[in-house]
């Protein structure tokens, strides 16, 4: 058996929905920011629970547009060092200079110590990530301390669609959510991205900037804007997708509660402890062992029974186009988390069988490691 990392999910009544839907973009002759996108729009922000949703062509571009909006240009952005590149690249895109925070191994967002103390007047944003699509128990102190420093919290929710906390979903809870449609993500559109705000000035600048910076209204070019909008064909797959939103989250949660009960305990690995307040997506299921070395064994044991297994990200410090940045290296416990943790395959359509399989070769693996 080949148990792959990750996989788009399409049931046969979504692949009908998807090729009707593109039928009708086809046939209207419209292929830009019309029906399909104003319906997406629509219903994303009814889920979420946000005055506007802005689609865009990816996660990345959305980003980019909550960092223009906040000025960033000369000043300093603040993200957690266990991020992704473009949240470091999008900083930089804008002019800006990306501060990278520790991570609390706990809540899986920053060391709130190490926050407080990266701030200062130049700060002009803090980019909070829904790491695994598990959101922080600390996430009251985060917003607080956005809101006393008056700093726009954008909240990276790309891992996180339909995440929840005390019933706040991911994308509304701090002052414009960004979510990412790439391949990967619980929902997808191929790719493409969605910015959810209440903040009518967000929601202008975002509708501006992705149509060349032209004022919908006038048609005069009024910022620096790009070709960054979703197309209609996009806009449909995505659509479809949240329909399934409720039904994807629960199989996910499904898959997740079938590893936590079927994997053996380990005095050298635990699992991630969900508070009942919060609500994950479970985007990945990871394992935090005590050795890197551990992970590099199961990483390798597991490939050669066919089952990928992936760290989270390699520390965005590391990267090769940012060490000549000098973005610093003093991040233990980021170290710690992405060198020490593992994936294990989890995708909406994985069945039991697979999963018996995986739960199969971990437990041929983890015999097979060496403690040093
Ligand atoms: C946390 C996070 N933020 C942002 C992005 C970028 O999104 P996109 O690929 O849609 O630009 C990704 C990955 O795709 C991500 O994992």
């Amino acid at each position: 058996m080949k148990i792959d990392f990750t996989k788009p999910y399409f049931n046969k009544n979504m692949k009908k929905d998807v090729l009707k839907n593109i039928h009708d973009s086809l046939n209207s002759n419209t292929l830009m920011l019309s029906s399909k996108s104003k319906k997406l729009e629509k219903l994303f922000s009814r889920i979420i629970g946000t005055k506007y949703s802005i689609t865009v062509n990816s996660g990345t571009t959305g980003l980019q547009i909550a960092l223009r909006y906040a000025n960033v240009k000369n000043n300093e952005v603040i993200i957690p060092s266990a991020s992704f590149i473009t949240n470091v690249s999008s900083v930089l895109f804008e002019g800006g200079k990306p501060i990278l925070v520790d991570c609390n191994n706990n809540s899986l967002t920053f060391n709130i110590d190490d926050l407080k103390k990266k701030i200062n007047k130049k700060t002009k944003a803090i980019v909070w990530i829904h790491l695994a699509g598990y959101i922080g128990s600390e996430y009251k102190k985060i917003v607080e301390i956005a809101k006393k420093n008056k700093i726009l919290l954008i909240e990276d929710a790309s891992h996180a669609h339909g995440s929840s906390i005390n019933g706040k979903l991911a994308g509304s809870i701090g002052d414009v959510g960004i979510f990412s449609l790439y391949p990967t993500k619980v929902l997808t559109a191929g790719t493409g991205g969605i910015i959810t705000t209440n903040n009518k000035k967000i929601f202008e600048l975002a509708k501006s900037l992705r149509i060349f910076g032209k004022n919908e209204n006038s048609g005069e070019v009024e910022n620096l804007g790009n070709d960054w909008f979703l197309d209609e064909f996009r806009c449909s797959v995505a659509y479809v997708q949240l329909k399934n939103l409720g039904q994807i989250v629960k199989k996910r949660q499904k898959a997740a509660a079938y590893y936590l009960d079927t994997l053996p305990k380990s005095e050298f690995y635990d699992f991630l402890n969900l508070t009942p307040d919060i609500v994950s997506n479970w985007y990945h299921f990871p394992i935090f062992f005590k050795q890197k070395i551990m992970v590099d064994q199961i990483i390798l044991e597991l490939s050669k029974y066919h089952v990928t297994a992936k760290r989270i990200y390699k520390p965005v410090y590391e990267e090769k186009v940012f060490l000549k940045m000098n973005l610093g290296k003093n991040f233990y416990s980021t170290k710690i988390l992405l060198d020490c943790s593992l994936c294990l395959p989890l995708y909406t359509s994985i069945t039991k069988k697979e999963q018996k399989y995986v739960v199969q070769c971990f437990k041929k693996a983890i015999k097979n490691i060496k403690v040093e």
